[in-house]
């Protein structure tokens, strides 16, 4: 949808011009897979599709939500936005922004119509909803005439779905739609949330993303599981190490010497995925600034081995065009991207070879699931800013 035609469903939904517009993109990880919440590293990029927020006052005491892809306008009164709806409103998402406003003593002076408009496919682990999230808490802080920045911003969005939508995620999704840059990757410590914007320019080769069409439940609690798990592990290796805050601490020859702690088998798998994958992540981006693509390319390769044997968050759907895009030449690296369960794999492809990798692995994906699978070529941009 074009912007003017957004300013249109504004109009028409609520009766007057909207004020201001506001943009926040949907992200895909590159490596570095459920490592956050962990205390490690991530490479993710913001896409160039996302999440438009268009506001405008109503000179009233309620906010109203609507979105394009929902029949309903949600109205909330002013001194409600810090309860969350009951069920799963997507209204919860932008709420929970805004009343972190309100919680920190940031009154809204009357009420704001809110349209959202978003090309991030829905449940595809390309953080919908963390696009979301940023959008609302960069326009409450920019109608507020405050001073918070991206950093603040993707705080606040992990925040909102920890205490409105109920899972415990880690920061990579929200950082990544707050501080994307064009044509490249934010390698991020999630622990100190120090970070560095890395280029991705790849001569002749792109980043494709396939979409298995099998939503991710990532509010499932399969999620949340990993996160208790990881807790577990980190809880027994303190009784050999108490000083250690958080599993990516550790490296690997570390690991094997104290991972005998861990009592519980499937903690202990958890464990040596996030051990993994730390050191995966650090020796792909020395590699990608060397600019060998090969190398990183078969680390996107051992990290999607380890999600499907050590995590278990992969499955049929994901496992199949993981492992049928391996067999291409012309691919140099596969695999899951996000939470898991469904959703996306991220693939590193020549040029040259794009067709018969979406041929290919579209055809078998087919006859394995019963499914079309979707292929886009991504384009990564920019963060989270006001339009007009
Ligand atoms: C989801 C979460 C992130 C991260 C990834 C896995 O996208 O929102 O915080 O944990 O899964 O890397």
């Amino acid at each position: 949808m074009e912007i003017k035609e957004l300013k249109e469903a504004f109009a028409q939904a609520y009766g007057h011009e909207a004020d201001r517009i506001y943009f926040s993109p949907g992200r895909v990880n590159l490596i570095g897979e459920h490592t956050d919440y962990n205390g490690g590293y991530v490479f993710p990029c913001a896409l160039s599709f996302g999440t438009y927020l268009l506001l405008g006052r109503n000179g009233g005491k309620t906010m109203r939500f609507k979105s394009l892809n929902m029949p309903e306008i949600v109205e909330v009164g002013l001194d409600d936005l810090t309860t969350p709806l009951p069920g799963k409103s997507w209204v919860n998402y932008p709420m929970g922004c805004m009343a972190w406003y309100v919680r920190h003593g940031h009154q809204f002076d009357q009420g704001l119509d809110i349209l959202i408009w978003g090309n991030v496919p829905a449940g595809a682990g390309l953080s919908s909803s963390a696009a979301l999230e940023v959008v609302a808490a960069f326009a409450a802080n920019d109608y507020l005439g405050l001073n918070y920045n991206h950093t603040d911003f993707a705080k606040i969005g992990q925040l909102a779905e920890h205490e409105f939508a109920g899972v415990n995620c880690g920061i990579m999704d929200q950082f990544a739609s707050s501080w994307g840059k064009k044509d490249h990757a934010i390698h991020l410590n999630c622990d100190t949330l120090e970070f560095e914007h890395v280029p991705v320019k790849l001569d002749g080769i792109k980043v494709v993303i396939a979409n298995t069409h099998s939503p991710h439940h990532l509010d499932s609690g399969a999620y949340n599981d990993r996160v208790a798990q990881c807790q577990t592990a980190l809880e027994q290796l303190r009784t050999v190490r108490p000083a250690l805050k958080n599993l990516a601490e550790l490296t690997e020859a570390e690991f094997e010497q104290i991972e005998g702690a861990i009592t519980d088998p499937t903690a202990h798998k958890r464990a040596r995925h996030v051990v993994g994958e730390v050191q995966r992540t650090a020796d792909a981006v020395r590699a990608l600034k060397a600019g060998d693509i090969e190398t990183f390319g078969k680390l996107m390769n051992a990290s999607h081995v380890s999600l499907r044997d050590d995590y278990e968050v992969t499955g049929l759907h994901l496992d199949t065009l993981a492992e049928e895009a391996w067999k291409i030449e012309g691919v140099l690296g596969s695999r899951m991207t996000g939470g898991g369960f469904g959703g996306c794999t991220v693939s590193l492809v020549r040029e040259e070879a794009i067709p018969a990798f979406i041929e290919q692995v579209g055809k078998a994906y087919k006859e394995k699931t019963g499914i079309e699978a979707d292929f886009y070529i991504a384009e990564i941009g920019d963060g989270a800013r006001r339009i007009e």
